[in-house]
Order: C-alpha cells, then structure tokens, then sequence
C-alpha cells in the first residue's frame, strides 16, 4: 500500500467532485488512506454511498452530497454541509466531467463534430469550465482564511492538443487548463496552488463503450504499455494536492507517454 505520510492529507478536509466512479472513485479513498476527511460530491447519490463504504474502511470522516457541480445553488448547498461536518476546505479536486460521446454507442471516433445543438455544446463548458469556477468560489474563503488550499482539476490531453471528434469536450478541457492558471495567478498570495491533469485515455466507466480494439490502439501507442487505471491518474492528482508544494498553474499530461508517439 502507497503511504501519503509526507502529502500531509492527515484531518484535511476534500471535496471531490466526480467521486461516484473512475478517477474521483480512486482519488477518494486514497484520501482516506491517507486520513483526510473526504466530501464525495456527483449527482448520483446511491453511487456515491458505494464509493463512501470503500472510504470507510479507512475512515471515520466521510460524508456524500448530491451536488451537480454546474449549479450554483447545488454547489453552495454542498459546500455549507462540508463546511458544517469539517469546518473547512483544504482540499478540492475538480474532477466531475462528461464524456465526449453523447450517447450510448457512439463511436469513440464519433460522427458529432457538427451536430452539436446549443444546449449540448454548452453543457461542457457548464461542467468542465464554469463547474470549476463555482467550485473554486465557494472554498476559496475558507482556504484563504487557513492560507492553506490545494486545487487541482482534471483536464484532458485533448484540451492541449485537440481531438477531431469532440470540439466541444475539447475546447471545455482547453478552457479548464487556462482558467486553472488564471486562479494560480490570483491566489497564489493566499498559500492555494493550482494546478491540473491531463490525463490521456483511461480505463473508467466514462469509456463504457470503447471497444476492446480501441484500447488495443491506445495502448499500443503508448510506451508505458497500456491505457491508465484510475489509480494512475489519482496518484497524480494527490501528488498536487500535497501539503509541500512549490508548483502552482501547471498541467502535467498522464498518459502514459502516448503524446510522444
Ligand atoms: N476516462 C477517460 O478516458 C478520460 C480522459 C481524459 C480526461 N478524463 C476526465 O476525467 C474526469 C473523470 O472522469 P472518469 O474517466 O473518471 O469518468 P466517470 O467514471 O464517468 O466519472 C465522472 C464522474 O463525474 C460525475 N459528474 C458528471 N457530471 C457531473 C456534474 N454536473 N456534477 C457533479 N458530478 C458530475 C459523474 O457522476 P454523476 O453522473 O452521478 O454526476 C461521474 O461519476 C472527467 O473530468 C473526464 O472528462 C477522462
């Protein structure tokens, strides 16, 4: 078992978004490895509960919150039960996003560039841009009043270097990792880094429908060998969210070394 004893995690509130599956699934209970005290935050409850169980084995301090992470009544109402239960934030990992593929069964290498409807389009950018920006709002103060805070958001290599097939996850990915900057820049003065992952293509329910020879592509590219866990990818968030920390407004791409190929 990996120890966290010097990321400093022990007794500091987090909040996870996303934290019902995959990446946010893993970077939860590693949380709780560790000894923070975990706010798992989604909007399906009953899965949340599931990844809370895991938690719990691990400790005591874990609470859940239906929260859609682009709502800034949900967010605020989220944040005041963290704030009630733990008395702060230390922590806050933006990771809630949606796939690029909008329906079941789509190609990985879909057929959507040019049939995105408003709302649709908009919805990224709703979760992946302004989610995190609501997010960042409601903790902000509390970080600033411990001139302590850790935030890292998770991106996606196609926010760098572009995928043909999904404009909209994109360009909403290219936007988290320049807004991630710009809130670096304001707060650094406060003791809060920002940072974000890039992460390439990883094996979580967001790709349920990728079949086994997409895989096989992906992790034939790439020189580590195979396509990431979530535990590869949360193992770089919780690298960010440290307690000694020296990096602010820097995205470090994890996939596995694929950009090279
Ligand atoms: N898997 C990949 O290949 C890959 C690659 C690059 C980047 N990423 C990014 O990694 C992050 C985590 O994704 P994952 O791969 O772990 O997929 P996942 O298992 O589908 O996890 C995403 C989580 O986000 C939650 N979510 C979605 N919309 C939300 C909202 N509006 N408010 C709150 N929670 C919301 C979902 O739960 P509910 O639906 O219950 O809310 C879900 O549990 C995402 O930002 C994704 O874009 C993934």
């Amino acid at each position: 078992m990996l120890k966290y004893l010097d990321y400093g995690f022990e007794n500091r509130p987090a909040i996870v978004t996303g934290a019902g599956s995959g990446i946010g699934e893993a970077v939860a209970i590693e949380l709780a490895k560790g000894g923070a005290k975990v706010a798992l935050f989604g909007r399906t409850l009953a899965k949340l509960e599931k990844v809370a169980e895991k938690c719990r084995s691990y400790t005591d301090n874990v609470l859940c919150a239906a929260v859609d992470v682009s709502d800034p009544e949900s967010v605020k109402a989220g944040v005041a039960k963290v704030i009630e239960a733990f008395g702060g934030v230390d922590i806050l990992i933006n990771n809630a996003g949606i796939e690029s593929r909008l329906k079941p069964g789509e190609s990985f290498f879909g057929t959507l560039f040019d049939k995105l409807d408003e709302e649709t389009y908009m919805k990224f950018f709703k979760i992946h841009d302004y989610g995190h920006y609501l997010m960042n709002l409601a903790v902000i103060p509390y970080m600033q009043k411990n001139h302590f805070g850790r935030i890292v958001n998770t991106t996606s290599v196609t926010g760098i270097h572009g995928n043909y097939s999904t404009p909209a996850y994109t360009a909403s990915k290219a936007g988290a990792i320049t807004q991630t900057k710009a809130f670096a820049m304001k707060y650094g003065k406060d003791g809060i880094t920002v940072n974000a992952v890039a992460p390439g293509m990883v094996d979580t329910p967001m790709k349920i429908d990728a079949t086994p020879r997409e895989y096989e592509i992906v992790a034939s590219k790439t020189p580590l060998g195979h396509v990431a866990s979530g535990l590869d990818i949360a193992r770089v968030i919780l690298f960010f969210a440290q307690e000694n920390l020296f990096v602010t407004g820097q995205c470090l791409t994890c996939d596995g070394g694929s950009d090279l190929a």
